[in-house]
């Protein structure tokens, strides 16, 4: 189990988003007549907006014209508005090399912008509106300015029905070694809540532990955190299990949603009591504390955690 489902099961065309259809029909007609309006794609997480987005952009440019033609950016990146002015003029600057007379951009998480940000984002979207369309994505329209609301078709998604989950499950289930018990597929669906990222880790991560996904399976996963878990996947990574221990760590942090650094703290608490020569605990505590040094400045949480994993198993 290589792979995130998320990414793994995310739809590559129109066609593979389920439970939307009336949103995609309409971007498809958009997109057939080349005319392509700003867009804003608002509502609850896990429900399809960077997909569609970047469907959109698969459709316009094909797989091979996306980069160049699409730039991705998130508006909750603390460098600031400044930043992301200034990468939009360097991405607009160059000329299109697609048929498609203009570029997109996708700003995800726009309603983390503040009031005067989003002034300079309205200005921006002016200044290059002749060769660049945007989609701008947010769970809270209300916090979306009104002059850039106006500016744009407004897509309101809303979480996937029982129904639509389900569908997505089957989906799974067809290409992945997987046993439902009767009625769980219903449950699953039933307590993601419309959310398919949700709906994807939860099963995910059941079926790390065991690929016959009972309704306990998954209740045990979305229980609270079990410090035994962080035991546990220490325990593997010390065995050489690397997979089993880095499934254990993506299910932490995807559905128990704990950051990297809340990880590390219970991992230190775990190596505090191994009992193991103290020359060893030092040297895994000292890897430790540079993993932190490393993800407080900023570094990939996954990748790190990763690497402390396999350095459990190969220091001695
Ligand atoms: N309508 C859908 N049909 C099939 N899969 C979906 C659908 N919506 C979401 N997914 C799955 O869920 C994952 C997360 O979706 P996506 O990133 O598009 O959510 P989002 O609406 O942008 O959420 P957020 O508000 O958190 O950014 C996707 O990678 C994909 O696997
Ligand atoms: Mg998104």
């Amino acid at each position: 189990m290589n792979q995130i489902w998320v990414d793994k099961f995310r739809p590559q065309t129109f066609d593979q988003i389920i439970g939307q259809d009336n949103f995609v029909k309409r971007v498809k007609a958009f997109i057939e007549s080349k005319n392509l309006p700003h867009l804003l794609f608002a509502g609850a997480p896990g429900t399809g907006k960077t997909t569609t987005a970047l469907v959109v952009a698969r459709e316009l440019y094909g797989e091979h014209g996306i980069k160049g033609n699409f730039l991705e950016l998130n508006a909750s990146d603390d460098r600031g508005i400044d930043v992301i002015r200034n990468q939009i003029k360097e991405f607009a600057k160059l000329k299109s090399l697609a048929n498609i007379p203009y570029k997109v951009i996708c700003l995800d998480e726009a309603d983390s912008l503040t009031k005067d940000a989003q002034q300079a984002l309205r200005r921006t979207m002016e200044k290059y509106s002749s060769s660049c369309r945007f989609i701008l994505a947010c769970n809270e329209i209300s916090k979306i300015l009104d002059p850039i609301q106006s500016r744009c078709v407004i897509f309101k998604f809303k979480g996937l029905t029982k129904d639509a989950l389900v569908t997505i499950l089957d989906k799974i289930e067809a290409e992945e070694t997987l046993k439902f018990d009767d009625g769980v597929k219903e449950y699953l669906a039933e307590i993601s809540k419309g959310d398919v990222r949700k709906l994807q880790n939860t099963l995910q991560a059941a079926a790390s532990i065991n690929f016959n996904i009972t309704k306990d399976g998954i209740n045990e996963i979305i229980d609270f955190v079990n410090p035994k878990e962080v035991e546990e996947m220490v325990d593997l990574a010390r065995e050489g299990k690397f997979e089993k221990s880095r499934d254990l760590m993506i299910k932490l942090r995807s559905i128990r949603g704990l950051s990297g650094l809340e990880i590390l703290k219970e991992i230190y608490r775990v190596i505090l009591k191994l009992d193991v020569d103290p020359k060893l605990k030092i040297k895994f505590i000292d890897k430790l504390a540079s993993v932190e040094f490393r993800l407080v400045e900023g570094s990939d949480e996954e990748l790190q955690l990763e690497a402390y994993l396999a350095t459990l198993a190969l220091l001695k």
